[in-house]
């Protein structure tokens, strides 16, 4: 029978919380009933005073700044560490060699202090062998170093997030929607709010969930599905084609993640079914579509005006 740790009293600290992935980790650890803390920048800001309205402990701290890394750690069960990178682009500042850092000090320091379970964030990308993309070489050397530490660790490596498919500039505003798969070619992808669930339930979970590598998704579709899941949520017509092969030419950085989809890694081999079975309801690219997705969706669509009618 799976021994399960009762959550009442114990405190996980979790990282980037006024972000998608922390965020969805700090309120679903909150709803399961532990006593969840966040390291933020600025306690100050309306992401951070919305995670403290959930009953989450804000702690004042940065990554940069390991003294606050390890206040913060004090008395800790379990930590939720994820690092933002440098393929989020230069808005987020992040080198590789600062991701990594980050990365290796949050699991020094949680070892330092007796945390009992660590859960790394990583990507479906990350492996044994290089990807020569730098944010996911990151996090299989972060990966490496984890499962060499004397601490109980599990490796979450989520696939491309469903959000990421209506951010703006790629066509959605012109029912036109470009990404990296072929129209035929399956990719997974993952609903945010559906990491909280997972890790929640893998800091619940520790002796059967502990000390494995597990890449989550919650759906595989094709381009052309997904153009008719987004047309169908959208009540027009969208269609779907690759990023042109002159983009992927000229832009060296979106030319190597497309090369990767074709390779099968940054598509994402989770076994979909067997996810079900430990973490039920993840969210199908449908029903995604039906809640978060839909205005996420729609607003990106009607965006500057965009040239679709919507129903
Ligand atoms: N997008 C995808 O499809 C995908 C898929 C798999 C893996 N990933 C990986 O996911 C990671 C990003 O996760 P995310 O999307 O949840 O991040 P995110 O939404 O961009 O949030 C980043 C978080 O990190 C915090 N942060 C940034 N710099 C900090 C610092 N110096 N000290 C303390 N906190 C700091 C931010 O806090 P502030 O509020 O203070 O800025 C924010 O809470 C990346 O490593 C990426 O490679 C992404």
């Amino acid at each position: 029978m799976e021994t399960s740790v009762k959550s009442l009293d114990k405190t996980v600290l979790v990282f980037g919380a006024t972000g998608q992935q922390g965020g969805s980790v700090a309120s679903a650890l909150r709803s399961n009933g532990w006593r969840v803390k966040a390291l933020v920048r600025d306690p100050n800001t309306d992401k951070s005073e919305a995670i403290a309205a959930q009953g989450i402990e804000l702690v004042r701290g940065d990554l940069t700044d390991v003294p606050s890394i390890q206040a913060a750690m004090v008395g800790i069960y379990g930590v939720f560490s994820v690092q933002p990178s440098s393929g989020q682009g230069a808005a987020a500042g992040v080198t590789d060699e600062a991701e990594i850092r980050y990365g290796k000090a949050i699991a020094d320091i949680a070892v330092a202090n007796d945390v009992h379970h660590l859960v790394y964030s990583s990507a479906n990308a990350a492996g044994a062998t290089k990807t020569g993309i730098g944010h996911f070489d990151t996090k299989s050397e972060i990966e490496e170093y984890i499962r060499g530490l004397n601490i109980l660790s599990t490796v979450i490596r989520p696939s491309a997030f469903m959000e990421i498919l209506t951010l703006p500039g790629m066509g959605l505003d012109k029912g036109a929607f470009a990404f990296f798969m072929r129209p035929d070619q399956p990719m997974q992808f993952i609903a945010v709010e559906d990491i909280g669930k997972i890790v929640a339930r893998i800091f619940a979970a520790p002796a059967k969930l502990g000390s494995q590598t597990i890449e989550i998704a919650g759906d595989t579709v094709t381009g052309a599905e997904l153009a008719e899941k987004f047309s169908r949520t959208a009540g027009c017509p969208i269609t779907y084609h690759r990023f042109p092969d002159s983009l992927l030419e000229q832009n060296a950085f979106l030319g190597r993640l497309a090369r990767l989809v074709d390779q099968g890694r940054l598509a994402g081999n989770a076994d979909v079914a067997s996810l079900r079975e430990n973490f039920p309801g993840l969210l199908t690219m449908d029903e995604w579509l039906t809640g978060a997705g839909r205005s996420a969706l729609l607003a990106t669509i009607q965006a500057d005006g965009g040239e679709v009618a919507l129903r």
